[in-house]
């Protein structure tokens, strides 16, 4: 069935280097019912290069036909690995079991995912103590269509198009099958239905980072009319801080860091204050914040810039109090809370523009998360 969907993402796509004129960007053909916001990105490769950011409508993949539960084969395609280590452990295998449903899930025909950095670090062995065996299908973010549902599922039936993160609890006893699969079996409370506005491979890159932007909010009392510096606000978790507390939490006012070329994408999310870290020390800004929210590893530092008695949101590297760290906890119901915001688009996912990397390029995808220069989510699609 083709079903039209309007999207609401910003994809970010460099254009090449002979267009460097912003006022170039009227000329060029857009997908249909697309509106760009000019902006600019440096990137690795190239000098400044502009970008179209897409915040549009868009025609989903043609095919949404998923298997039947009649017709789920007993073998899948899927990346695997069976020792830790490096990005060359990781091989693509055509005859992994399909995994069995147990009474509260589901089981999703996978058509989109999207990787984190949880993914890499776990592949590397470090979190070995408390991961399931090996071998392991990686992945945590799904987005996809039922097509089994356990005895005890209530809510979703064949046929439901669902995102979400697979692993409850990020690093305790994550699934040994996992995302990065044509089929994977999930626990019903732990999706959504995926926004009727978005494609798959836009919905696959938010659960996990939405996820961790929201309960970190929340953790830390954030609420209306309060200030908030995000560290790393290009970042997956970032670019969703600071939509969520601009546009979901009522901020009075955002600020964020980034290097130079995506200080403008900052903007464009809702930041009322871009700090290029490159060129100056956000210890060094004239004013104080309710909450600092650090996804970089600057707990030091962002302990600093936080008002008598606010919050210090630390995801990763060390805690100074007041500083708090936490992992977060998978949870359709948030999905779901948040589900209207993306729909009306007043939150956007931000897919980085060197993907949607294709089922067979999941290495390449790998690579470039763990270069930690990603704007956004790096999303893995199609899954054939
Ligand atoms: N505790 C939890 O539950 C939890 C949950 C999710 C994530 N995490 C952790 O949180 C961290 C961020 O996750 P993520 O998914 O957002 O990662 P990510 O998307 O890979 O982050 C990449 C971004 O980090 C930015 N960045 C790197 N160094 C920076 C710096 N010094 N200042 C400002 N920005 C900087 C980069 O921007 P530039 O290119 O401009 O530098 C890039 O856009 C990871 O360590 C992850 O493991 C923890």
């Amino acid at each position: 069935m083709e079903a039209m969907l309007s999207s609401t993402s910003l994809q970010l796509r460099p254009l090449p280097p002979h267009s460097l004129s912003p006022l170039s960007l009227s000329r060029l053909q857009l997908p249909r019912g697309r509106t760009p916001i000019n902006c600019f990105q440096k990137t690795s490769q190239s000098p400044v290069l502009p970008l179209r950011i897409y915040a549009s409508s868009q025609t989903a993949p043609a095919s949404t036909a998923a298997a039947t539960s009649s017709s789920i084969p007993s073998q899948m395609k899927a990346w695997v690995y069976g020792d830790y280590g490096g990005v060359d452990v990781l091989k693509f295998d055509s005859s992994v079991s399909v995994p069995t449903v147990k009474d509260d899930e589901v089981l999703i025909r996978v058509f989109a995912a999207a990787l984190n950095p949880v993914d890499f670090k776990r592949r590397q062995g470090k979190f070995k103590a408390s991961d399931s065996p090996l071998p392991t299908v990686p992945g945590y973010d799904v987005s996809g269509v039922v097509v089994k549902v356990g005895t005890q599922v209530k809510s979703l039936k064949e046929g439901d198009e669902v995102y979400g993160n697979i692993n409850e609890k990020a690093l305790d006893g994550p699934k040994q099958f996992g995302s990065l699969a044509e089929f994977t079996a999930v626990e019903e409370k732990l999706l959504a239905l995926k926004p009727k506005n978005l494609d798959f491979a836009e919905a696959a890159g938010l659960p996990l980072a939405i996820q961790t932007a929201y309960e970190g909010l929340e953790r830390s009392g954030f609420s209306s009319g309060k200030s908030v510096l995000v560290l790393g606000g290009a970042g997956g978790v970032g670019s969703l801080v600071i939509q969520l507390a601009k546009h979901v939490f009522g901020a009075s006012r955002v600020a964020a860091t980034s290097s130079t070329g995506k200080l403008e994408i900052l903007k464009s999310l809702g930041a009322d204050l871009a700090v290029d870290y490159t060129k100056e020390s956000f210890e060094d800004l004239p004013e104080k914040f309710d909450v600092v929210y650090d996804t970089v590893g600057q707990g030091d530092k962002a302990v600093k810039v936080v008002k008598e008695g606010g919050s210090v949101v630390v995801l990763t590297g060390a805690v100074t109090p007041p500083g708090f760290r936490f992992v977060v906890t998978a949870s359709g119901a948030v999905l779901e809370k948040l589900n209207p915001f993306l729909e009306s688009g007043k939150v956007k996912p931000v897919v980085d523009s060197k993907g949607p990397f294709p089922f067979a390029k999941v290495v390449e995808a790998f690579s470039y998360v763990e270069t930690n220069r990603a704007t956004g989510k790096v999303v893995i699609h199609p899954i054939p």
